[in-house]
């Protein structure tokens, strides 16, 4: 099995968990993208077969997909960051863009089975600002060139698969997941607003806040993965989602800005936790409305989040609550199992078919 970005925030996460399921993991990243992070914390180097390798190399990735043949592939690795976006728009694009073409031509050349799981986002879609969630017939866009970058990722993902993957003996299926924002413990990235209040409260430091009003499509990372993974796993078994996109959210009713979380957070934090609002002149821009509709995913994967709102909170509080302030190295590890497990466990309870068939 394969995971691209399996260092970052979502990849650990992914690559924890298919480790307690037994999957015998293989990764490419180029780097650990930030210090501390949750892969190095978990101590996954020596538990998988972990590649340094750039995905715009697309000489080395077909090298290693003809190495290691994957039946299944996860492809997370991105340049997810809006900001960064402004100023790395070229790197942006090479690597979500063209970096999703160099996998799809890997996998194309030497029609090994596999089944392939691509994650853009959200942002994918040309955000209009509207009230209604978008639906993956919804037009793609977007205006800052991560959300373009993502957009034109659909776009090759949507030609390899009429072009070359689409017969109804095609030995390789590629789908695809597109998720909001996603909430949990081992975040560090840079302009992302749990880990900027984390950062700052850890610190015993005030945090600002650029975008109080914003509302996004906030969920805890084990959500968009359940639905990755069961996404393969239907994949696999059913033709019928050969060349599909499906969306992974939160309810449409859990309508919630980053003021909320911020609130919210902060109650579920042990230790002092201040914020101001930092509204900044001639900000880039960020999309201010976005919501997903998840109708196909439950009309067809019978996927639907586990969490409320609340809960998702309290998972990635008590998550770093516990990493500031325990021995790390087993605390992250031990907090991170029993992070899945309590998923898992709540999602059985709840009757979520991922859990249950
Ligand atoms: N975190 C979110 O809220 C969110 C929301 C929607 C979509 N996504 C998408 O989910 C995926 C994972 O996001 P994340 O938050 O875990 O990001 P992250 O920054 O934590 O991890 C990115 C991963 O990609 C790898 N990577 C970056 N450039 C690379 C390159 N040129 N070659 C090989 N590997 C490279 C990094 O080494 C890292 O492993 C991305 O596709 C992202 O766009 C994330």
């Amino acid at each position: 099995m394969l995971v691209t970005g399996h260092t970052g925030f979502k990849g650990s996460w992914l690559t924890a968990w298919l480790q307690r399921l037994g999957a015998r993991v293989i990764g490419l990243s180029v780097d650990i993208p930030t210090e501390p992070s949750h892969f190095s914390e978990l101590g996954l180097v020596a538990e998988i077969d972990d590649r340094r390798m750039d995905i715009r190399n697309a000489e080395a990735v077909a090298g290693l997909v003809a190495e290691v043949k994957p039946d299944f592939v996860f492809h997370l690795a991105a340049q997810p960051l809006v900001r960064r976006s402004y100023r790395s728009p070229l790197e942006t694009f090479e690597t979500n863009a063209m970096g999703t073409c160099n996998l799809l031509e890997a996998l194309r050349l030497p029609q090994h089975p596999c089944t392939v799981v691509l994650i853009t986002s959200d942002k994918c879609y040309d955000n209009v600002e509207w009230v209604w969630g978008y639906r993956e017939t919804d037009r793609l866009g977007g205006k800052d060139p991560y959300s373009g970058s993502k957009g034109a990722a659909e776009l090759v993902i949507r030609s390899y698969h009429a072009s070359f993957f689409s017969a109804a003996d095609s030995q390789v299926r590629v789908a695809v997941g597109r998720a909001g924002n996603v909430v949990g413990g081992g975040d560090w990235a840079e302009d992302r607003i749990v880990p900027d209040c984390i950062r700052a409260w850890s610190q015993d430091r005030t945090v600002e806040v650029r975008n109080p009003d914003a509302t996004r499509p906030w969920q805890h990372v084990l959500e968009p993965l359940s639905g990755y993974l069961w996404l393969g796993i239907l994949l696999a078994e059913r033709a019928t989602l050969n060349g599909e996109a499906f969306n992974f959210g939160p309810p449409l009713v859990q309508d919630h800005s980053v003021g909320d979380v911020i609130t919210a957070l902060a109650g579920v934090w042990s230790g002092e936790a201040r914020y101001q609002i930092a509204r900044p002149a001639g900000g880039v821009a960020e999309a201010g409305l976005l919501k997903l509709n998840c109708d196909k995913a439950f009309a067809h994967l019978k996927w639907r989040p586990t969490l409320d709102f609340q809960e998702m909170i309290e998972l990635t509080g008590q998550w770093y609550d516990g990493y500031y302030r325990k021995d790390r190295r087993e605390s992250v590890l031990a907090l991170t199992g029993a992070q899945i497990e309590r998923y898992e466990s709540l999602a059985r309870t709840r009757g979520i078919a991922w859990a249950c068939d």
